[in-house]
């Protein structure tokens, strides 16, 4: 693989290999293990939205790689005062190795590589997050064994997060089920697709979604780029949460995850949080791992 656009272009052996090296570069870093697969490399990492977790982990990653990694925000970039993505990928690609970006549209991203000549990592879109979902999956694997089998119940905003869980999910044999409003359905093909290729539901009913679930997941209700629309969508979206009655008609050993940042009260209670931090955190840990293998399978895949 060169690039890391969406999940949709990974096969299901890839995400399994990207797993199997994200477990093995943990445990290595567990155990002070040094492997420098990346001794000389630069990553650019371009953000047009805020970022706590993905631009620490990808700044570390390259570091314990042995590579370097450059910072670039959008404000700062001729790209924010509309330099063509066309002309900023020919230019960067002839100063760095790769590049990752964080920004709203999709197309931008899919510019990126198709004018450049060097591996783009997609850092989150407004219809994707596909390096969260890695870490997701891992996760997953981590603290139940096995992903394949598991039902996987999204609670929440159809959005860059739910359209990747359920490409990842239904990829890795999971039956995934979405609780979202009416108009607030995931991508309508991401959808199709999910209905064609594996077990999978949407529907505005919480509880008939999360039962039996092994995984529950939920994210903000208002992203990044929504902030005007926040007070509007939190009558909207009020119940959509997981709580003690979700948690309740999930399988009793159910697990937590949640992408972060979390508001309390709102997609999820402080209370479900808290129980069950030590999964989420272990979440957000895995971003570094999960990465970590990404960088090194598309600067192997050049
Ligand atoms: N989950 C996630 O991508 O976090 P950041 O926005 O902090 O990078
Ligand atoms: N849906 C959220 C995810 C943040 C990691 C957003 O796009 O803001």
């Amino acid at each position: 693989m060169k690039h890391l656009l969406k999940l949709g272009d990974l096969s299901a052996k890839e995400i399994n290999q990207i797993l199997n090296l994200a477990d093995q570069l943990k445990y290595e870093k567990k155990n002070n293990i040094k492997h420098h697969l990346l001794k000389g490399k630069t990553l650019g990492l371009i953000f047009s939205k805020s970022s706590t977790r993905t631009r620490v982990s990808f700044e570390v990653g390259m570091y314990d790689l042995g590579g370097t990694a450059l910072f670039l925000s959008s404000r700062d970039l001729q790209i924010g005062r509309g330099e063509p993505v066309e002309d900023t990928a020919r230019v960067l690609s002839r100063y760095l190795d790769g590049i990752m970006i964080r920004t709203f549209a999709q197309q931008e991203v899919e510019d990126l590589a198709k004018y450049g000549s060097i591996p783009i990592i997609n850092g989150l879109t407004d219809y994707c997050h596909p390096c969260q979902v890695l870490a997701d999956l891992m996760t997953i694997r981590e603290h139940r064994g096995a992903i394949s089998g598991n039902k996987l119940c999204y609670i929440g905003d159809g959005n860059n997060m739910t359209n990747s869980l359920i490409v990842g999910g239904i990829k890795m044999g999971m039956r995934v089920s979405v609780a979202c409003p009416k108009g607030y359905e995931p991508d309508a093909d991401i959808m199709k697709w999910a209905a064609e290729n594996g077990d999978f539901e949407c529907t505005d009913d919480v509880l008939a979604a999360a039962k039996d679930a092994d995984v529950l997941y939920t994210d903000v209700w208002a992203s990044m780029g929504q902030e005007a629309e926040a007070e509007e969508r939190k009558k909207i979206f009020k119940g959509y949460q997981i709580n003690n009655d979700v948690m309740a008609v999930a399988k009793s050993d159910a697990m937590v995850l949640h992408c972060l940042p979390a508001h309390r009260e709102e997609e999820i209670t402080s209370e479900v949080f808290e129980a069950h931090a030590n999964e989420i955190f272990d979440q957000a840990e895995n971003r570094l791992h999960a990465q970590k293998a990404v960088l090194v399978k598309c600067f192997e895949g050049e």
